[in-house]
């Protein structure tokens, strides 16, 4: 499938949308644009618009800074502070972002359908940058560019998602983006966050993180999600922490090269141990600086301005 692309904007709402060679292309305009010089000021007449229903840190913060690198400027919109919460429609509030002048919306909501709607509805650019369980493309693209940078090509990689996958968009978008860059995928956890199912062909699926770890290249992270656990875990934080964290035993299992990541927020002593998360194998903060090329390039696209790096100045 092609990145649905209306008159005016270039939309992504999920790594499916993309083919093999437009992620590709997404991750080498990234590369050139982390070294490209960044913009003294907003020189551009683009607008971007930040509409986050859920909160953020790196996300909102990487794109603000994407769009200060890039020279455009942006106007942040925090549901809690917004109209939203007096009954505004998350469309009819596009819509005011969009006879502001925004040319691009970047949007985090907790519903997986509103995103994919505005598509239909705005002629502004939408990137999703968060939507309820299905999907957070971006967040999939800076994983991949992090893993790239160290292996060279995911090309028969081995990556573990462990933890909340059920509940993670991380983890269905890292899956889609890791195997159509040719890795092979292992999902790993307790049957509660693993339930049988649905999982994409091809995706292996373990209840045994120690068995699995000295197979595996690298390890996505997640954190339990427990703003979308409705009641109950259905097993104990200590049978979890035991059977699951990731700890410096058993990153002691695993190869010189093996690498950790975590899109974060981290949720330390529970999924990670500080010995891990701050350890020499961690990639947490390159994920979070490898957020702005990214970003920059996904932002030229939905406001049309692919330009050449050394027109960024
Ligand atoms: N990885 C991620 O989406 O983090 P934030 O929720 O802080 O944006």
């Amino acid at each position: 499938m092609s990145p649905m692309t209306d008159a005016t904007g270039w939309n992504l709402v999920e790594i499916a949308d993309l083919s093999r060679e437009e992620m590709v292309s997404i991750l080498d305009r990234a590369v050139e644009l982390r070294h490209a010089p960044p913009a003294v000021s907003a020189s551009s007449s683009h607008l971007v618009a930040l509409l986050f229903s859920e909160p953020s840190t790196r996300t909102s913060l990487s794109f603000q800074v994407a769009c200060q690198r890039l020279g455009v400027s942006f106007i942040e919109l925090p549901a809690e502070r917004s109209s939203l919460l007096k009954g505004e429609t998350v469309l009819d509030t596009a819509r005011v972002l969009e006879a502001l002048g925004a040319g691009a919306l970047v949007v985090r909501d907790r519903s997986d359908d509103v995103i994919r709607g505005l598509v239909h509805e705005c002629g502004a650019g939408v990137l999703n940058a968060g939507g309820g369980t299905r999907a957070h493309p971006s967040q999939a693209l800076l994983d991949t560019l992090v893993l790239r940078d160290e292996f060279g090509s995911l090309e028969g990689r081995s990556i573990g998602i462990l933890g909340d996958v059920v509940h993670s968009r991380v983890a269905r978008s890292d899956i889609a983006a890791f195997t159509a860059m040719g890795a092979k995928v292992v999902l790993i956890g307790p049957k509660e966050f693993l339930p049988d199912g649905d999982w994409p062909e091809g995706v292996r699926v373990s209840h045994d993180l120690d068995a699995i770890l000295p197979e595996l290249d690298a390890i996505q992270i997640l954190r339990i999600q427990h703003e979308r656990i409705e009641g109950g875990m259905g097993l104990s934080l200590d049978d979890y922490v035991s059977s699951y964290q990731m700890n410096g035993t058993r990153l002691a299992s695993c190869g010189s090269h093996f690498l950790v990541l975590h899109p974060g927020p981290m949720n330390r002593g529970v999924e990670i141990s500080d010995e891990v998360a701050d350890g020499k194998a961690s990639r947490i903060l390159q994920q979070v600086a490898a957020g702005v090329p990214i970003r920059m390039a996904l932002l030229e696209r939905a406001l049309g301005i692919h330009r050449g790096s050394e027109e960024i100045h």
